[in-house]
């Protein structure tokens, strides 16, 4: 008989047993568990209404069994259905009478709430430290990239010559937005639902301070039928999961492009490149692709969660049990990407040469050209045209707009100089673009300090997060 078998007759059937467990997804959640029982325990004895041997007993029980799951030495029992009832069932196995006191007071509705949540922020915590990781790696990179400049491109066609450094610097930022979302997420998780019971609150004294402080958290929930149905939160995790995976889909799509013959920007290093079964001379990028297509899995636990919670009355329902997997999955996941992210960009070649030889066609001084005419007193609207036909000369002749002879400049128009040359150097259009935030060498460099001084603040945030509850083993 289960836990509650007291009201009833018949053993659940064995393929509904199977059905409703969550402990296959949940026992990932044993450390939140016992940490949340231990609390709790402590505090029943605190306020007198379990004894403090039978405390202490629990405790020391449950520790005995968060070392033996560690060690691998546990046994789960899928009758057990999940987290909650396995430890609670195998604690009173192991400690007798106490181990049935340690229920009183609670409900698996506050006590799953509070698991989440504890998991909820130690994902966050992890996910932020690989956010951390990767954004170092992505300015070291741009730190190399030195004075690489590449075709900047709009509809994948070359627009305007940019560095490479302020490329990577752009990922840096979405990153750093990314970090943003975490820090949200991660506060959405930081209060405590334990001691709302099933969805009232109890008639017992409990202190919901005491559980909270305990257990890390910085706020308690003020509302028992919230506390138990609340599950913004993982909504909030998942979500900045989903932004942070569209992300490095971005950026994993350019990875594809550059490294193929066509582009040939970047060359993969060998450690993240696959071959292939059957041509040889094959070096593909499997994990970029992998990266971009994991994030439709991610962008879909969100979904699911989204849609899982959009009918359900308050307070708890059972369809609530479908909210861990996702999020489970869509933060290893991220964890994961983020990782080999780190490791394509930390390893990568950059091919300065090749960038440079594309730029040859495509006409990238254009804008710069019309620019130049502006400036000389014509209104752009104006120079914008002559500038047009003077690429469609160079188009007719088959060369870059850079390459076409002094006299048909002048044809063009007579505002037009010598000194027009400096408006056609791929370096002195990128050196021109000092606006703030702009892709000239000087305003990089003020872009490198603030993106630097974001690293540091985030990773002082990080430090001052309050402690967790790390994910176990499992
Ligand atoms: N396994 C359940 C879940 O993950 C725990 C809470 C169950 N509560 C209940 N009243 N059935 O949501």
């Amino acid at each position: 008989m289960a836990l509650w078998g007291g009201r009833f007759e018949e053993n659940v059937a064995e393929a509904t047993q199977e059905f409703g467990a969550s402990l296959p997804v949940d026992r990932a959640l044993y450390r939140q568990d016992i940490a949340g029982s231990i609390a709790h325990a402590t505090m029943l004895a605190q306020q007198g209404i379990i004894t403090s041997d039978d405390a202490a007993a629990i405790e020391r029980g449950l520790r005995d069994i968060e070392r033996d799951i560690d060690a691998g030495n546990f046994t789960f029992d899928i009758n057990d259905e999940d987290i909650h009832m396995s430890i609670e069932a195998e604690l009173t196995r192991r400690i007798g009478g106490a181990g049935a006191r340690l229920h009183t007071g609670r409900s698996r509705n506050d006590q799953v709430a509070t698991d989440t949540r504890l998991a909820a922020k130690a994902l966050a915590k992890e996910l932020m430290e690989a956010n951390l990781t990767l954004r170092k790696t992505l300015v070291e990179a741009a730190h190399n990239a030195g004075d690489t400049v590449l075709p900047g491109m709009t509809h994948l066609q070359h627009a305007q010559p940019v560095l490479f450094a302020h490329h990577l610097l752009a990922y840096a930022w979405m990153f750093a937005r990314d970090f943003g979302r975490l820090e949200a997420a991660f506060d959405a998780a930081d209060a405590s639902p334990l001691g709302a019971a099933a969805l009232a609150g109890t008639s017992y004294p409990l202190d919901r301070e005491a559980t909270a402080w305990t257990l890390g958290f910085s706020r308690v929930i003020e509302n028992s039928m919230d506390a138990v149905s609340d599950r913004d939160f993982l909504l909030d995790l998942e979500y900045a999961c989903s932004v942070m995976a569209v992300h490095l889909s971005r950026l994993s799509e350019e990875i594809v492009l550059w490294s193929s013959q066509e582009f040939g920007f970047i060359t993969l290093s060998d450690a993240f490149s696959t071959g292939s079964s059957i041509m040889p001379q094959k070096k593909n990028p499997d994990f970029a692709e992998l990266i971009r297509g994991k994030t439709g899995r991610v962008v879909g636990d969100l979904v699911q969660l989204l849609v899982t919670v959009k009918g359900l009355p308050l307070a708890y329902n059972k369809d609530l049990q479908e909210d861990k997997e996702g999020a489970l999955d869509a933060a290893h996941t991220l964890i994961s990407c983020l990782n080999v992210m780190k490791g394509m960009v930390g390893t990568w070649t950059v091919n300065a040469g090749r960038m440079r030889q594309v730029m040859a066609r495509g006409h990238l001084a254009a804008t710069d050209v019309a620019d130049y005419l502006a400036k000389r007193g014509m209104p752009f609207r104006e120079a914008h045209a002559v500038v047009g036909h003077l690429v469609l000369e160079a188009e007719h002749r088959g060369v870059d707009i850079s390459e076409l002879p002094f006299e048909v400049f002048r044809e063009a128009s007579d505002l037009i100089d010598s000194d027009i040359t400096d408006a056609l150097d791929i370096d002195a259009v990128v050196a021109a673009r000092t606006t703030r935030g702009g892709t000239a060498p000087s305003a990089v460099e003020v872009q490198f300090a603030r993106v630097e001084e974001g690293l540091v603040n985030d990773e002082a945030a990080l430090a001052e997060l309050t402690p967790v509850v790390e994910m176990g083993a499992l």
